[in-house]
């Protein structure tokens, strides 16, 4: 690889002149390989994707993955789910136990399955977030104690992924944005070798800090370390790497970035950074954080997605510009491709924005991405972006050495506007003459222009989607159309996991899974109760039964709750305010409370008679200020609620770790059933 990377010096441009001249050229050696622009599912972000209706659901499908129609994505990031909150919810891990094994819960194994049908030669790339609570030892907190039980467990996963699902995974990471152990990231890399996974490339460190490069001069002084990492992954490093980085010879990825609101400023974001990052930081693969926005609108780091598809029940998607900027690269270039030196085909425009250029194998196809995306359009989340200026220019790319015999190049256009004038995306504008070897271009501000000798770009399209709508009221469900493992639609899990069981004759109800606090990766945890969230945000006056029953066994939690208007979620759902019903249905108490943490104390008292490990039925009625809940329709308070806790999803769980079931769950308007 290194051979390949034979760039010389870059000369100076030439004089300002009228039109500022860009040499292309691969007479003194080709850049860096390129490794792919990709999407990640992770943190729980494509929950509301499984259950869109089909033919909605294979749209979104193509818009992301299929080749010469929309991102055409060329790296799919999944979570390896760890039973606990990872962003916007629970992904559940395949291991609950040491003794546990299973490979149909959750959505990413789907997932993975659509994207590799309409792609085959999508990479995939694999990295946990939270760890189940078995690989924990006491007090420590961190996967990496019983780092060889670790690695088995990642692993499996893996393995998991070829016999369930025939799909084989190329990277594997650590553990996100937490310190990487030394001896783990070793360990993981001999026993992949060992379990003949030596095609799976260890990607380390996905660093916490902005512009984090750390772990590059401990590889320099390390030889076993840097034998075991593969691939170097930064986060967010802002188009920038260090000295040190570059020194390694590793292939340098922003292995998750954008994150950023997915407006047209967004757009720009991400257009900017997937040229820049290779032109200021020699970076070659970069990866969104997220693939789709389809998590509950008010979760955090709401619509940070390529696109967006967070109501299933109305069908409801919209294309968003990033999925557009992508196209403009990933349509005309594929893995493995190699980028043009800086100064013979990759650099700084004169007049602002920048430019990239990449070859095939046999240097018969050559792609340029040019992008002008002034400051403010395209600031992304993070980290902050130093002032500069754009310009309209003129530029001539002057094609060189195995290019300067193309006598034409296909020219693909998006056109921002942050005005009334209405935006482009992805106009083909057919097809650009060579002449003497020069293509002339004039080149507005907030633009990206594609000039490329591969002829299969398209702009795909599918009908209109219907129209948004609310989430339906009144809702009902008895687990008895799922699948045993499935996670419930809707419900959103942002604490424990909860999964469809059969169970005799009572049917399906949905379990709560996790029997010991995890390996957390966000605070999520701390309260140590599971909860699942359903709904929306905006429900104010809202009435829900349940049936809750607890197993007759030790493993069964301590009691369960109901609870409405929770107005957190993500990390911060320890934090939530709403009004919760607690009931311990052995001790026949229950409590309620304003707030998930118990601090903003309503009522309590005796629930009259209760079967302790039998079926109750629970319900909680909101409306105004009012707040009433009964069990087995024994009303127990009607208390005035706190003035903040005005609206927010209804949420259920279990009020310690341990299991316990809920079967037919109904909301509804208060007074209309209830
Ligand atoms: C992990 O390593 C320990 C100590 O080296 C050993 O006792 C144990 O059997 C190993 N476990 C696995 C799963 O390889
Ligand atoms: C890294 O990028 C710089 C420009 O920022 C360029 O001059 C250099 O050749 C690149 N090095 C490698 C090894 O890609
Ligand atoms: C951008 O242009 C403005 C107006 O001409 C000027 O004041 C400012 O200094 C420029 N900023 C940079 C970073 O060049
Ligand atoms: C360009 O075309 C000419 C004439 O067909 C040929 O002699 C020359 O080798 C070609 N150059 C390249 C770089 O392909
Ligand atoms: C957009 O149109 C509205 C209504 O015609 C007008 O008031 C506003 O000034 C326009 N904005 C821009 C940026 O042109
Ligand atoms: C305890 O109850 C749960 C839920 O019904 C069940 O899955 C589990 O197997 C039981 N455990 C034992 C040890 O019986
Ligand atoms: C709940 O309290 C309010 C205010 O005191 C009262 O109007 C309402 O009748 C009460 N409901 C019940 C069922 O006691
Ligand atoms: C509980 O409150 C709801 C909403 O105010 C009301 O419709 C319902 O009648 C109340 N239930 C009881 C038993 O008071």
């Amino acid at each position: 690889m290194l051979g390949l990377m034979i760039c010389l010096v870059a000369f100076a441009h030439s004089p300002r002149a009228e039109a500022e001249i860009y040499i292309v050229a691969d007479g003194n050696g080709l850049g860096r390989l390129f490794d792919g622009i990709g999407g990640m599912s992770a943190g729980a972000t494509s929950k509301l994707l499984v259950n869109y209706p089909d033919t909605q659901r294979r749209e979104i499908l193509d818009y992301l993955f299929k080749p010469n129609f929309g991102a055409s994505l060329q790296i799919l990031k999944v979570e390896i789910g760890g039973d606990g909150q990872s962003t916007d919810g629970t992904e559940s891990s395949h291991m609950h136990s040491p003794e546990d094994e299973n490979y149909r819960r959750g959505y990413e194994w789907w997932l993975m399955v659509e994207a590799k049908k309409r792609n085959p030669a999508i990479k995939i790339y694999a990295l946990p977030w939270a760890f189940p609570g078995w690989l924990n030892k006491e007090g420590q907190r961190n996967p990496y104690t019983y780092a060889n039980v670790t690695a088995g467990y990642v692993i499996k996963w893996i393995q998991g992924a070829q016999t369930h699902y025939g799909i084989s995974v190329d990277y594997v990471g650590i553990w996100n944005e937490k310190v990487y152990d030394r001896n783990y990231v070793i360990t993981l890399r001999r026993e992949l070798d060992c379990a003949g996974l030596h095609h799976v490339l260890v990607v380390a460190p996905d660093a916490p800090l902005i512009n984090d490069w750390k772990i590059c001069p401990d590889i320099l002084k390390d030889p076993e370390l840097a034998k075991a990492v593969n691939i170097v992954g930064c986060h967010y490093p802002g188009t920038l790497t260090t000295t040190a980085a570059i020194e390694t010879g590793k292939r340098l990825w922003a292995s998750e970035d954008y994150s950023t609101f997915n407006d047209l400023s967004g757009g720009g974001c991400w257009a900017r950074i997937l040229n820049q990052n290779y032109v200021n930081g020699n970076i070659t693969a970069t990866i969104a954080w997220n693939l789709i926005a389809s998590y509950y609108d008010t979760l955090p780091y709401t619509r940070e997605g390529l696109m967006t598809a967070e109501t299933p029940w109305s069908g409801h998607y919209v294309v968003e510009s990033p999925i557009w900027m992508t196209a403009h690269t990933t349509q005309f270039t594929e893995t493995g491709w190699s980028y043009l030196c800086h100064g013979y085909g990759s650099g700084h425009l004169a007049g602002g924005g920048s430019y990239v250029s990449l070859t095939s194998p046999d240097r018969n196809q050559l792609t340029i991405v040019l992008e002008t995306m002034s400051h403010d359009h395209s600031q992304c989340i993070r980290p902050p972006l130093p002032e500069y200026n754009v310009t309209k220019q003129d530029v001539i790319m002057q094609l060189k050495g195995n290019f300067a015999n193309i006598s034409s190049l296909q020219v693909w256009r998006s056109t921002l506007r942050f005005g009334n004038a209405s935006s482009e995306f992805f106009q083909n504008r057919g097809e650009i003459k060579v002449v003497d070897g020069q293509v002339k271009l004039k080149l507005d501000v907030d633009e990206v222009v594609t000039l490329t000798s591969v002829t299969t770009g398209n702009k795909g399209s599918h009908p209109d989607p219907p129209p948004d709508t609310e989430f339906p009221l009144p809702y009902k469900e008895d687990f008895e159309n799922y699948v045993e493992d499935m996670e419930p639609y809707n419900f959103a899990q942002q604490t424990g996991v909860f999964e469809v069981h059969a169970d005799g004759n009572h049917g399906n109800v949905m379990r709560q899974m996790v029997l010991q606090i995890p390996i957390y990766w966000c605070s999520a945890e701390k309260l140590n109760l599971a909860i699942t969230m359903i709904g929306s945000e905006t429900w104010s006056d809202i009435a829900i039964i349940v049936d809750a029953r607890l197993p007759s066994n030790t493993s069964a939690a301590e009691g369960y709750f109901l609870a409405a208007r929770v107005n957190q979620g993500g990390c911060w759902v320890y934090q939530s305010r709403g009004v919760f019903m607690f009931v311990d249905p052995v001790r026949e108490m229950f409590a309620v409370y304003g707030s998930i943490d118990k601090t903003v104390f309503l009522a309590e008292g005796s629930t009259g008679a209760m079967a302790s490990h039998g079926w109750n039925t629970l319900s909680l009625s909101l409306k105004s200020t009012w707040a009433n809940g009964s069990v087995n329709g024994r009303m127990l308070f009607n208390v005035t609620v706190p003035e903040e806790t005005s609206n927010g999803f209804v949420g259920l769980g279990t009020t310690s770790w341990g299991y316990a079931d809920f079967d037919n769950i109904y909301i509804d308007n208060p007074g209309s059933h209830l």
